[in-house]
């Protein structure tokens, strides 16, 4: 795993964290990704990281159960984000698994696979590494204002109510050509949200001094408005972009 070369960009700006956390299905991934964008930030998206791994363990047969040899085959494997690119893409040595992480296999294994505290241990201090090296930094995830970088100079913490997160996974899946029932999609979402927040390591929690957004009722535009505000007020002396 490389934390990949540091940014030459930044050299003369605060080294700065910004986290964004939340569940599945609110909007976190697109929103972080804009936000970091419109404030010159770099973003990282953990849940890759996560889905990697879990691919780690489909390719290689290894049992999404058993963290501690999953965490040395991710150790041992050459992970790493291509920085150049916007959003970053995530490379199993020069294999772009940015798209394949994505399907429904590495979907159903992955909380197993995020539950494992071996593995936890292992990303979240790549995780660390990388933000060492990229300084200034949007990072979105289940535990990165509680667990990776409580000492972060801004967390946020989004939600929505469930109708609302699975009527837009409802409507990422018949994009995708799939057709699954409202109530399967709300009972998945539950489980989901169930394992994220019961799990001993890393469980999802709003982060002590988090601001909760609620994306239930507006889109990205509006959320990264409101987000880029905040960062505004709460960081001028940051040298964050307009
Ligand atoms: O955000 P996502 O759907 O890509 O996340 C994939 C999985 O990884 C999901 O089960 C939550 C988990 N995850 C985690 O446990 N900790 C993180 N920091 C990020 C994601």
């Amino acid at each position: 795993m490389s934390p990949g070369m540091p940014s030459r960009s930044d050299h003369n700006l605060p080294r700065m964290i910004i986290t964004i956390d939340g569940p599945a299905g609110t909007g976190k991934s697109t929103v972080a990704h804009q936000l970091a964008k419109r404030l010159g930030l770099e973003f990282l998206d953990t849940g890759a990281m996560y889905r990697a791994a879990a691919l780690v363990a489909l390719d290689a047969k290894i049992d999404p159960t058993d963290g501690l040899t999953l965490a040395s085959a991710v150790e041992r494997i050459d992970m790493h984000f291509t920085w150049s690119a916007d959003p970053p893409r995530l490379l199993l040595g020069d294999r772009d698994v940015s798209q394949r992480i994505r399907d429904l296999d590495v979907s159903e294994v992955v909380s197993i696979v995020a539950g494992q505290g071996e593995l936890r241990r292992t990303l979240v201090a790549w995780q660390r590494r990388i933000a060492e090296a990229h300084r200034r930094l949007v990072s979105e995830g289940r535990d990165q204002g509680s667990v990776v970088f409580p000492e972060a100079d801004l967390r946020f913490y989004l939600d929505a109510d469930l109708a609302i997160r699975a009527q837009r996974r409802a409507r990422q899946l018949v994009d995708a050509g799939m057709q699954v029932s409202r109530d399967r999609i709300e009972r998945d979402i539950l489980q989901r949200d169930r394992m994220d927040e019961s799990r001993a390591d890393g469980p999802l929690v709003r982060p002590q001094g988090a601001i909760v957004v609620d994306t239930g009722h507006r889109n990205v535009d509006q959320v990264v408005t409101e987000l880029a505000t905040i960062a505004h007020r709460q960081l001028p002396d940051f040298g964050l972009d307009p």
